[in-house]
């Protein structure tokens, strides 16, 4: 079955309980469940990843070139994860970068991202539903 890779940085495993007027009250379990019933119209899986540590996303990007197309949320990497930009640099399929808060609302070190210069879309501030949007983003476009 193909895939589609999920991928969610730092602080993302504990969604739900954090800080929930920023991030909503959905957790990863409900994020990646969301995700499989969208990508689920073009008979994909999904296959999701969360990790606090910057070398353990890059060492699953690596490790997946054979899915379709990813979902990321880099968290605070977007800011200076140059490491993780270099892997996303030679993932060879289309991804999606992700984030639920409205970054370009909060605090000036949040407006930058590292990464979005490489994704084919940026979704922003829509909460868990940005998940579903880059979800079906990638089933409309993947070839
Ligand atoms: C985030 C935004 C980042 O600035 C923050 O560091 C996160 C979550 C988001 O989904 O809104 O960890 O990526």
């Amino acid at each position: 079955m193909s895939d589609v890779l999920l991928l969610n940085g730092p602080n993302l495993g504990i969604l739900g309980r954090r800080e929930p007027e920023i991030y909503g009250t959905d957790t990863l379990d409900d994020i990646e469940r969301a995700v499989g019933e969208e990508v689920a119209a073009r008979g994909w899986g999904v296959v999701a990843e969360q990790h606090d540590c910057e070398g353990a996303l890059i060492r699953k990007i690596q490790n997946s070139y054979d899915t379709v197309g990813a979902i990321v949320n880099p968290g605070a990497l977007m800011i200076a994860g140059w490491s993780l930009r270099d892997a996303l640099a030679n993932y060879p399929r289309p991804f999606v970068e992700v984030h639920l808060s409205n970054v370009w609302a909060r605090e000036s070190f949040r407006h930058d991202s590292v990464i979005a210069p490489l994704a084919s879309g940026v979704i922003v501030g829509l909460g868990a539903l940005g998940y579903r949007l880059a979800a079906r983003a990638l089933t409309a476009t993947v070839r």
